[in-house]
């Protein structure tokens, strides 16, 4: 149940039927965190965030993992909100559809926090804030990477994100725009790779296995996994991935140092997935009615070759 309705059994005690406490009938608020899946080690970060922060706050955590289909999303939202729980955390798969489910936990009283990825609806009260990186900033920090590293020009494959998440979406609009100043730039060959590793590197065969494949000499992935999977296929075609083929990828994960570190990828954009402590101040904000702001932007940094040996043991994902 949540807090909102709680308090409405409270003030009309003389109408106490059917209000009954949820979950574990004591003062412990209970939240429901519907999860894309665990496509990328990103993803696995940002799942064990929300969990070990549930956790040190005492708050018990339904966690529901979608298997990479938006339509478990939504089943699991509408269990959360037949359970009665407090308060929900998604991270949206894609940006549309979301709609019916959002306004049936609105009318429920039950606020609900983005993370990681942003929605499409008209009405933006049916979410409380979306806490996450700037994507589009991201693409134009990749792009003026390249950029600087090729002096202006480069034949690049793009390995882009699931279709439809604003992550692809936004990646890809920030990119492309930055390298709209830089007439050398070209993106030769754009695919899908649904930021994992083994579709990274089975579109990354076929591209440079496929007409014009010789002329690559830049990639720019979406995530770091699908540019991990890029640099198994580039070696096995007998190239030197980081060297032969530049490669400017986004997320941060310890892979990527490794890669960075190996001389095998040449920049990393961090996506912080560490969203949990944000993800649940937001959570207690909205049950005590505080105001929050409708977008708080996730901070992001660069990192290349130059300086990946030196922090590769800090990080933490
Ligand atoms: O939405 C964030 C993206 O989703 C991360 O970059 C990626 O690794 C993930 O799966």
């Amino acid at each position: 149940m949540t807090r909102l309705l709680t308090l409405a059994c409270a003030v009309f005690t003389m109408t106490l039927v059917g209000c009954s406490e949820s979950g574990s009938g004591d003062d412990t608020l209970t939240v429901g965190f519907s999860q894309v899946g665990a496509e990328s080690g990103w993803r696995t970060a940002e799942t064990e965030s929300i969990r070990s922060e549930a956790e040190a706050r005492g708050i018990e955590l339904k966690f529901s993992d979608a298997q990479d289909k938006q339509e478990n999303q939504i089943k699991a939202l509408n269990t959360f909100i037949a359970q009665g729980v407090d308060a929900i955390i998604l991270a949206p798969k894609v940006e549309t559809g979301w709609e019916p489910v959002l306004k049936k936990a609105k009318k429920r009283g039950i606020p609900v926090i983005l993370v990681d990825r942003g929605v499409e609806v008209e009405d933006e009260s049916l979410y409380v804030t979306l806490i996450a990186s700037d994507f589009i900033h991201e693409g134009e920090q990749a792009a003026k990477w390249l950029a600087e590293k090729t002096g202006g020009k480069a034949n690049i494959a793009e390995l882009q994100g699931t279709p439809a998440a604003s992550a692809a979406i936004e990646r890809k609009q920030g990119f492309e725009q930055e390298i709209a100043k830089h007439p050398g730039m070209k993106i030769i060959k754009s695919q899908t790779g649904d930021f994992t590793r083994s579709k990274g590197k089975e579109v990354m065969e076929a591209m440079l296995k496929g007409e014009g494949g010789d002329e690559i000499n830049a990639v720019y992935a979406h995530n770091d996994d699908m540019a991990l999977g890029a640099i198994q296929a580039i070696e096995e075609a007998g190239k030197k991935p980081g060297e032969d083929i530049i490669i400017v990828s986004i997320d941060g994960v310890r892979g990527a140092f490794e890669a960075m570190v190996a001389g095998k990828l040449n920049c990393t954009i961090e996506c912080n997935p560490l969203l949990g402590p944000m993800a649940f101040d937001a959570v207690e904000k909205a049950l005590a009615g505080e105001e929050q702001p409708k977008r708080i932007v996730v901070e992001t940094t660069i990192y290349d070759q130059s300086i990946a040996a030196d922090v590769i043991d800090s990080r933490k994902y």
